[in-house]
């Protein structure tokens, strides 16, 4: 989704701005622009499609810059056009402004705005507020800034500069994340701390109706009244060789990849000397609240959300504890009951997620405690809630998620078993339970190393336009899964269902040019899945099953087989799906698809 740098200091605003941007890249645009101030004019610059077109247009200018914006942007307003693209500038063209979020008032403000003689160029909501702080500009930049935010409505992170001060670069959150950098002599703004890793890792998270007023050696930080706010410098402890492709082709290929070590990260120091009893010093202040959780709900989207289906399935089947799991995005506009003793989980890999974020809000309002399972350290979700864990699987720069599903489900189990502590329900506390997690990062390894066979089924199927996935239990969630990575990256179209339920409607579209995928791991639900995968071989279905090692009776029953090492069924999740991650990669590459880059979608959908 859109992405947001600034830059004040000594260097060439024009270098640093452009890299910084290309680091975002990764969350979806389909424009780019950027605006500095050079000598006693402000260059400004737009184009649609990839960065490199905007590079081209400004090949040979900017080049003396010291200070100025750049945004990619995801259309919401408007189609995705030069004149749509921000930076946005007044009607003097003394100000620009580039924005993340939306002006939900802008209608009102343009018309309002228009009366009073100002000319728009776009048929953006962000426009509006160009012109509306040059309607309040009376020779101080951030009061005018100020006055224009308190008439807006609505979410924003923004980027300012202006050629009447052109020693200042301005930055306003409210709703949708902000971050100031801090170099020698030097600030930056960044909507995602991966833009600017590469000169700073102190950071300072802005909060709403912050603003940040920054000069080449100073940052004075106020709310929208003036109020100066003391804001904390925190450290980033991600390395920038974690934001590049380390000889991978695609990002999505290294963090499948990486899954082995980014499930030992889950894992790493939450576990008591004893090796049986779970720590979470994030939770440590709730422990109290977590003994007397009656009920929980997990609010999340997409991938998130099917890790929350897996979750279910895990704290029902080891606690006992009723759970819902919900899409944020109906949450939110639901009556949601919250009664005493409900816990509300939040699962976010951005931490960003707009309607996530709404869920939490609507949550803590009707009195829930809020725990948040997320990646991003100072994300705002992670920041909203009440409590959490964060994964620690590294950023994730596909927009497919992939590890981050993966240390999804090692937090909840991780959860499961701290719960359990709390709970005083010792008889889930065993050695060999933990002993399990514990294996899996090395059988995920296992399981990378076939990925020959994979690439080999996915030869043969990459023609297929329809696919379905099935599975039972905790695989069901796998299926839903496994669908929705082919479905974005490959534009195959692809469901996912529970086995059972086919015989109530899909089963109507399975013939010899249906591949189906079976999750069919020994588990509780093993036979009744053998007899799913009779009925759809008798319909002359194709069928690919991802089965336990040394399971010799399903190769007799399928067309291929893929098998996955044995663990207790509530980590097969985070086996079974890996096969599945890699057929939608290879699938996806042997179609010619962008798949670090899929059409139409966007990494953090910060938007509703
Ligand atoms: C997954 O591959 C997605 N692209 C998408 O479904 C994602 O999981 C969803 O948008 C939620 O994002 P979040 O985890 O950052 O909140």
């Amino acid at each position: 989704m859109c992405g947001i740098v600034g830059y004040i200091g000594e260097k060439e605003a024009k270098a640093v701005l452009i890299e910084g941007i290309k680091r975002l890249e990764y969350r979806g645009y389909d424009s780019a622009g950027i605006a500095v101030i050079e000598g006693d004019q402000m260059i400004y610059e737009r184009s649609v499609g990839r960065i490199c077109e905007l590079e081209k247009r400004i090949e040979s200018k900017c080049n003396g810059s010291t200070i100025g914006i750049v945004h990619t942007r995801w259309a919401t307003h408007g189609a995705p056009t030069v004149e749509n693209a921000h930076p946005h500038v007044d009607c003097s063209k003394k100000i620009a402004v580039v924005h993340n979020g939306i002006i939900e008032n802008s209608n009102y403000l343009k018309s309002k705005l228009q009366e009073g003689g100002h000319k728009f160029r776009s048929e953006t909501d962000s426009e509006v507020i160009a012109h509306l702080i040059e309607s309040y500009f009376s020779g101080n930049i951030e009061n005018a800034v100020r006055c224009a935010l308190k008439e807006i409505e609505g979410a924003y992170g923004l980027a300012i500069i202006s050629l009447d001060e052109p020693e200042k670069l301005i930055a306003a959150r409210h709703g949708s994340p902000l971050i100031v950098g801090i170099g020698k002599g030097e600030y930056f703004i960044t909507s995602d701390v991966a833009a600017i890793l590469e000169y700073t890792k102190n950071v300072v998270y802005l909060e709403d109706n912050e603003i940040a007023v920054l000069t080449r050696d100073d940052m004075v930080t106020t709310d929208i009244n003036n109020v100066p706010i003391s804001k904390r410098i925190d450290e980033v402890q991600w390395n920038v060789d974690k934001v590049e492709k380390g000889g991978y082709k695609h990002f999505m290929l290294k963090e499948i990849h990486e899954q082995p070590q980014t499930l030992r990260d889950a894992m790493l120091g939450r576990f008591e000397k004893d090796n049986t009893l779970v720590r979470l010093g994030g939770l440590k202040e709730k422990e109290k609240n977590l003994h007397d959780i009656k009920r929980i709900i997990i609010v999340a989207c997409g991938t998130s959300w099917h890790a929350g289906l897996i979750g279910e399935y895990m704290i029902e089947d080891l606690l006992a504890i009723p759970v819902e799991v919900e899409y944020a995005s109906e949450f939110r506009y639901r009556n949601p009951i919250i009664e005493e003793g409900t816990l509300v989980i939040s699962i976010s890999q951005s931490g960003e997620t707009a309607d996530t974020l709404a869920a939490v809000n609507e949550a803590k309002k009707r009195g829930a405690t809020v725990l948040a399972i997320c990646n991003v350290v100072g994300s705002s979700i992670a920041r909203e809630s009440d409590c959490g864990m964060f994964l620690h699987a590294g950023p994730e720069i596909g927009v497919a998620s992939t590890k981050a599903f993966t240390s999804q489900i090692t937090a909840l189990f991780l959860l499961t078993l701290f719960m359990a502590r709390m709970k005083g329900q010792k008889e889930i506390l065993s050695k060999d339970i933990v002993s399990k997690l514990r294996e899996v990062p090395g059988q995920v390894k296992k399981v990378l190393e076939k990925e020959d066979q994979i690439a080999e089924i996915a030869r043969r199927y990459k023609d297929n336009e329809n696919f379905l996935y099935l599975g039972r239990g905790y695989n069901y969630p796998v299926a839903l899964e496994g669908a929705l990575k082919l479905k974005e990256i490959s534009y195959i179209h692809a469901e996912g269902y529970p086995a059972a339920e086919m015989k109530h409607g899909p089963i109507a579209l399975v013939d010899k040019d249906m591949p189906v995928v079976f999750i069919a791991t020994r588990d509780k639900v093993y036979t009744k899945i053998l007899s799913n995968i009779e009925e759809i071989r008798t319909r002359g279905g194709k069928v690919i099953a991802i089965a336990s090692e040394g399971d010799n009776e399903i190769s007799e029953m399928v067309n291929h087989v893929f098998y996955i090492p044995e663990t207790i069924d509530a980590l097969t999740p985070i086996l079974s799906v890996i096969p599945l991650q890699l057929l939608a990669y290879h699938m996806a590459v042997m179609r010619g698809c962008d798949v670090d880059k899929p059409r139409n979608l966007a990494k953090s959908v910060t938007v509703e």
